[in-house]
């Protein structure tokens, strides 16, 4: 092996513990920062997500309010809910775990939160932002400001760059192309459609693979000496393990190990550092909302 493991494990404890500074100062103001999670029907993966953050805010010192509802759940009563989540001084930051069924329009949910309490970022007016240099955006979605996060403490020079991302969907691929512009790199974002995809992969100084295929990125697509941030988290059979799956990555890990200059794991790569930029999104709401 060649490359750098990034451990995001640590760098993200280093995140909870600069958020657990700024809530005690927050606490000693009177104000508990607290965020509100919403979870509509039981996939078990959301679920699991869902307690991994909550379970952070009761370290972090976040009050956490849990909203687990029925997958049959109208979008009317989610919206409802949304609205007097809104209102609620005590809530600063409102999550809802996505994906929602089918029967519900994610877009419509997502703009239902009020940008200032939007810890997930993915409010149009919050994404928007994102793209306008010069604009101050109230909130960058939490994976892709992880992945940021780990480029700048893993020492990765970002200006000039050639940046490719593989994927476009709003809770990645898309913001983490915005981020990246915004910090000068140059970037090309691929999808299902792009055209001889090793060819442009192997320009990249920096590769953000987010595409949700395992093991599909390999060592011929990646330049020598390449940043690789592996975002995916697969699900493959593994017989050997009591629980009958292991999770792996969108790269082939031990091929683009040989090649590239750094790479992230998974798991211990970007996985918790979204958690550690949820919770740094709810403090900074709780402070802003604070000097409101
Ligand atoms: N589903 C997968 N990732 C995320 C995330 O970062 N936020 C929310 N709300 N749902 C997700």
């Amino acid at each position: 092996m060649s490359a750098k493991i990034i451990d995001g494990k640590e760098i993200a404890l280093s995140i909870h513990q600069e958020v657990r500074t700024e809530a005690e100062q927050l606490r000693t103001q009177g104000i508990t920062p607290g965020l509100a999670t919403v979870l509509v029907g039981d996939d078990p993966a959301s679920r699991s997500y869902v307690k991994a953050k909550r379970k952070a805010c009761e370290e972090d010192g976040i009050q956490s309010f849990h909203y687990p509802l029925p997958a049959e759940t109208s979008q009317a009563d989610l919206l409802t809910l949304i609205a007097e989540l809104g209102a609620d001084p005590k809530v600063h930051g409102i999550l809802v775990q996505l994906p929602l069924p089918s029967h519900i329009q994610e877009n419509a949910v997502i703009q239902a939160i009020p940008p200032h309490k939007d810890v997930d970022g993915f409010h149009p007016e919050n994404l928007g932002r994102l793209g306008i240099k010069g604009e101050e955006a109230l909130f960058a979605p939490c994976t892709p400001a992880g992945v940021l996060e780990l480029l700048k403490r893993a020492e990765v020079q970002v200006s000039g760059a050639r940046a490719v991302v593989l994927g476009r969907s709003k809770i990645v691929g898309l913001p983490a192309a915005l981020l990246l512009l915004r910090n000068d790199a140059t970037v090309t974002v691929c999808h299902s459609r792009t055209k001889d995809l090793p060819a442009v992969t192997r320009e990249a100084d920096i590769l953000i693979a987010a595409i949700g295929r395992a093991n599909f990125v390999n060592g011929e697509m990646v330049k020598p000496g390449a940043a690789v941030i592996d975002v995916g988290v697969n699900r493959v059979e593994d017989a050997s393990r009591k629980r009958g799956y292991r999770l792996v990555g969108d790269c082939d890990f031990e091929e683009v190990s040989q090649v590239a200059g750094c790479l992230t794991p998974v798991p211990g790569g970007v996985g918790p550092m979204t958690i550690a930029m949820l919770m740094k999104n709810t403090v900074r709401a709780a402070r802003a909302q604070a000097s409101n």
